[in-house]
């Protein structure tokens, strides 16, 4: 019989509470014969304040021991700006691969959107997750002096470009529209711009059916807000993907509805799968946390695990969830959680 072994971080914030309906609606989804198996990690700000770790070599040992990671969110004001980003996130996702991050954008029915009209927003953004300014190559020697200089230098790899971009023009094909958009910044960051654009033109050959496009970064912000019908799927430097997928969020419903996977494709090691929100700690432990994106990470991750049946049908839940919100009644955490179990149960 089939089973999935699940790591379930919580971590700081309303990640408790969202993580928490998340995996409600994961135990309603799945069928009888799946078992599902969690453990539950106490990483976060708590446990860095109680014993100074982030994340320790038996951490990591033991998070392996897993199919998948759901992650709710980990960052705190009490802890220096930097700490947990690199001693937990950052880390995990070099240490266990994640070279796909991927970020799909969906405007559904009844959400609102800054934008004018009601744009057709369906695109994903393939965002490269193990290199680029990520990867904490630089220095300084921090004399306060009007002398420093500070460097941070992109990493960028024939063979961590090429994997991604394969993904993405894969993933592309998938798709009924078959559209990938390259979006760098190549007329400025020649060399890294050369080598994306180079690998991205040769594996093009490869995928015939598929439509590309290039896009400089700058200009993509533009036409994320003016034309976002335009995109299918995008892929992307680290960096960039990490700020044009803000914007995705922001045109598409917001961080309540933008779900994420930090994903390993060969299996080689768990994906983890998280909101794109953090920890929001200003309204934290109260119940006015949309647990949404979180739900749909479960879909995310369920995909991943190969469970396409249960991860549409959860989609479809939050769609028609989100079709039925009732602007003028607020619901709890838990009962916008119950109401996707009870949908995704029937
Ligand atoms: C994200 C976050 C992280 C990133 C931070 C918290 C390190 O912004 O997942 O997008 O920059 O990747
Ligand atoms: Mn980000």
């Amino acid at each position: 019989s089939r089973s999935i072994n699940l790591a379930v971080i919580p971590g700081d914030g309303i990640g408790q509470e969202v993580v928490a309906q998340g995996l409600k609606v994961l135990n309603a989804v799945l069928p009888q014969d799946v078992k599902l198996e969690t453990k539950e990690f106490d990483f976060g700000a708590k446990r860095y304040h109680a014993t100074g770790e982030t994340l320790t070599d038996a951490d990591v040992q033991a998070l392996k021991q897993h199919d998948a990671i759901l992650l709710g969110a980990i960052g705190d004001p009490s802890v220096p700006s930097g700490v947990l980003e690199r001693g937990f996130l950052l880390k995990l996702r070099f240490l266990f691969d994640h070279h796909v991050n991927l970020r799909p954008s969906k405007l559904l029915p009844g959400v609102a959107t800054p934008l004018k009209g009601q744009p057709e927003i369906d695109f994903v953004v393939v965002r490269e997750g193990t290199e680029g300014p990520y990867t904490g190559n630089g220095g300084s020697i921090r004399t306060g002096t009007p002398h420093e200089v500070a460097t941070e230098v992109s990493v960028n790899t024939a063979f961590g470009v090429e994997r991604v971009v394969r993904d993405a023009f894969a993933r592309a094909q998938a798709r009924p529209r078959k559209k990938l958009t390259l979006v760098h910044k190549n007329n400025v960051l020649t060399y890294a711009g050369h080598l994306w654009t180079n690998i991205f033109n040769e594996v093009a050959a490869e995928f015939p059916d598929v439509t590309t496009d290039y896009l400089h970064v700058d200009a993509a912000t533009i036409f994320l807000v003016t034309q976002p019908e335009r995109f299918d799927v995008i892929v992307t430097d680290n960096l960039f993907g990490d700020i044009i997928t803000d914007l995705a969020a922001a045109v598409s419903g917001g961080i309540g509805v933008a779900a994420s996977g930090n994903i390993n494709p060969s299996g080689e090691f768990p994906s983890m799968f998280e909101p794109v929100h953090g920890s929001a700690p200003d309204i934290a432990g109260q119940g006015k946390a949309d647990p949404t994106a979180a739900i749909l990470s479960v879909a995310l991750l369920l995909r991943h695990l190969g469970y396409e049946t249960e991860a549409v049908r959860i989609e479809g839940a939050v769609s028609a969830d989100l079709a039925e919100r009732d602007s003028t009644t607020t619901r709890t955490t838990d009962r916008i959680g119950d109401a996707l179990a009870v949908r995704v149960a029937s």
